[in-house]
């Protein structure tokens, strides 16, 4: 019952239906790609996360849980946004201009270009945009505006597909960036983010854990720039404040000298990022061993237990697995193999890996320890943090434009890696 047909009889504007700005055809070579489109949002991180600044005429959703900050975020890149002159207008449908000026006055902002406009008709949003020309519209939250031409609840899969395809034609036509706001929903009849996902040009999402004063903005789809970006960010008393050196922070909780840590480098888009890993091994009181894996793909883990098991001769069958990435951060990548199997290693052996050292590969299902992508990036990486070593696949040597300071070492083999830790 979520989809119906448009109501016939509510007015308002016609729907636009061009994203041109003359509502012609043009010749390719007329079209004008200046790389100037970009302004920087006043944050250095949520610069890097968008691909290099905000782009003229896009449409950025932003997605997360409630609580999670973006409200803050993006109050604080309207703010900063605003300082040009031009208007930005702020659009509630979900806090009074009151709440949303208590906030900005908690987070020290004066913003005297900075139009808060609480709304929730589209109708009336579109007029007043195009009647302001506004440097930058923030919308807060899709799911609380609607169009009065469609009968549907605010927030039902239709409207919110419907404000989105007016606000995308808007900032074609104008030129205008817009950033939407998207509550993640658990199951309801309030249609989340996913459902926008295909219309919009950037998709961000809010990651990590509440708990945790970081706070991690990562671009899944990104028309113009590196998808996979992340920015990392500190929420304080005074809002988000970007974090500086994300390695050092997901590294300053380390417990050196002890066993079960490694730690490993990782992309996350075109930034090398040092995380821990943990892991505890201990003997099963059941008769089926326990396997639990945060962070982690529990697939991955299962196959590299079972590398270990028979490559490596640890017999891990009696015992309970527990693995975790430090900080509530996510690995995707299989390069984070051998730190994962030389963890869970140094844990059930009870001897510490090296804390100078970062390890590097892909495990196969031979015990084979596979070529990294971006090696020398991550070997960088490492040493700038004060690594003094990188364990890493042979084939990846020698490492062109490695630093000095770092002793690269290359092993073919789980086993062989095993060795050389402990
Ligand atoms: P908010 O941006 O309102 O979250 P969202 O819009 O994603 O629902 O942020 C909510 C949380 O952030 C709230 O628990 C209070 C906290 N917070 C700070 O810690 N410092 C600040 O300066 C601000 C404005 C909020
Ligand atoms: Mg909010």
């Amino acid at each position: 019952m979520e989809e119906r047909a448009p109501s016939t009889s509510t007015g308002g504007g016609e729907r636009p239906s061009s994203l041109s700005q003359e509502g012609r055809p043009r010749p390719y070579d007329d079209v004008t790609t200046d790389a100037a489109m970009r302004v920087g949002s006043g944050l250095e991180e949520f610069d890097r996360v968008l691909g290099g600044g905000v782009v003229a005429g896009s449409l950025v959703l932003l997605g997360g849980d409630p609580g999670i900050g973006k409200s803050t975020l993006l109050l604080q890149v309207a703010a900063e946004m605003s300082r040009g002159g031009r208007p930005v207008v702020y659009i509630s449908g979900e806090e009074s201009e009151r709440q949303i000026k208590l906030r900005g006055e908690r987070l020290g902002i004066q913003a005297p270009s900075l139009l808060l406009y609480g709304e929730t008709n589209m109708d009336h949003v579109i007029e007043e945009l195009k009647a302001r020309q506004p440097a930058l519209v923030v919308l807060d939250s899709v799911q609380t505006v609607f169009s009065p031409r469609f009968a549907s609840a605010p927030g039902s899969i239709s409207q919110v597909r419907e404000v989105a395809a007016e606000l995308l034609y808007f900032a074609k036509s104008s030129g205008t960036p817009e950033f939407l706001i998207g509550h993640v929903t658990k199951e309801g009849n309030l249609a989340g983010p996913k459902a926008l996902e295909h219309i919009v040009d950037t998709v961000l999402y809010f990651e990590g854990e509440r708990h945790h004063a970081h706070r991690i903005v990562r671009a899944t789809k990104n028309r113009y720039g590196a998808a996979g970006e992340l920015g990392v960010f500190e929420m304080t008393g005074q809002g988000l404040i970007p974090v500086l050196n994300p390695s050092g922070l997901f590294l300053s909780e380390r417990p050196e000298q002890a066993p079960g840590s490694v730690v490993v480098c990782c992309m996350e888009g075109t930034r090398p990022l040092l995380l821990e890993i943990q892991a505890l091994v201990s003997r099963s009181s059941f008769g089926y061993p326990r396997r639990v894996a945060l962070g982690f793909d529990s697939n991955r883990v299962s196959l590299l237990l079972a590398v270990l098991e028979k490559r490596t001769k640890l017999p891990l069958a009696g015992e309970d697995v527990f693995v975790n990435v430090a900080g509530g951060m996510t690995v995707g990548e299989p390069v984070a193999d051998l730190g994962l199997a030389a963890a869970v290693a140094s844990s059930f052996k009870g001897i510490p890996v090296d804390p100078h050292t970062v390890l590097l590969g892909e495990v196969g299902l031979a015990g084979e320890v596979r070529g990294a992508q971006q090696a020398a990036v991550r070997a960088r990486e490492a040493a700038r943090l004060g690594f003094k070593r990188v364990v890493l696949p042979a084939q990846n040597l020698p490492l062109t434009d490695a630093p000095s300071s770092i002793e690269t070492v290359g092993i073919h083999t789980l086993e062989e890696g095993l060795h050389l830790l402990f």
